[in-house]
């Protein structure tokens, strides 16, 4: 395992462990449609959600599907972790696009923008506080300790309440 440095120019390339989709799941419909709109084949929420029964549809911009541009495909919820630098922008688009959503986020300083001030104040918004601390991987598959930041979903149209409070379990083995 590696220290996490983590750099400013890299903030995008972190990637999920299978052991932070699964909180995700008990808030969803079983066999709904999910959208991962920032997602490979590889990705934990891909592998995840079709190892429990879900139907996934997934997108990412190397395989030239940017969430931006993208047709919103037939699903019943969009969830992923998004690149952190265009936070903001998925936001908007996400509640531009209506459907219930999650995003696995950095919450520092989430509310600290204007401009994602006003969205949430004018949207329903909920957040799924997780603990420990999410410990993201590198492109390399490499899962980086001492992670500086408390992350958890922001979802809205996916909780009941507006916030909630979540154990991570990271010894649970992923379905194959
Ligand atoms: C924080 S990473 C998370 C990747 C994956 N969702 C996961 O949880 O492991 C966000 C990913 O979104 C990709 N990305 C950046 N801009 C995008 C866009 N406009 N459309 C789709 N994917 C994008 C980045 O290249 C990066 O790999």
């Amino acid at each position: 395992m590696a220290q996490i440095q983590f750099q400013f120019g890299k903030k995008d390339e972190y990637f999920t462990p299978a052991y932070a989709v699964y909180p995700i799941i008990p808030y969803l419909r079983p066999g709904a449609a999910v959208w991962c709109p920032f997602d490979t084949q590889d990705s934990a929420y891909v592998r995840v959600f079709s190892a429990n029964g879900f139907r996934v549809i997934y997108g990412h911009i190397q395989t030239g599907e940017d969430f931006f541009q993208a047709d919103v495909p037939e699903c019943d919820y969009i969830i992923s972790n998004p690149p952190y630098s265009l936070r903001t922008q998925v936001m908007e688009r996400l509640y531009a696009i209506g459907r219930p959503f999650a995003m696995l986020i950095n919450f520092q300083g989430i509310f600290g923008s204007q401009k994602r001030f006003q969205l949430f104040k004018t949207h329903r918004v909920e957040m799924i506080w997780l603990s420990p601390r999410v410990e993201y991987m590198t492109g390399q598959g490499e899962l980086l300790q001492g992670v500086p930041f408390q992350s958890g979903y922001l979802c809205s149209g996916i909780c009941p309440n507006q916030l909630e409070f979540v154990y991570l379990d990271k010894n649970r083995p992923e379905k194959e």
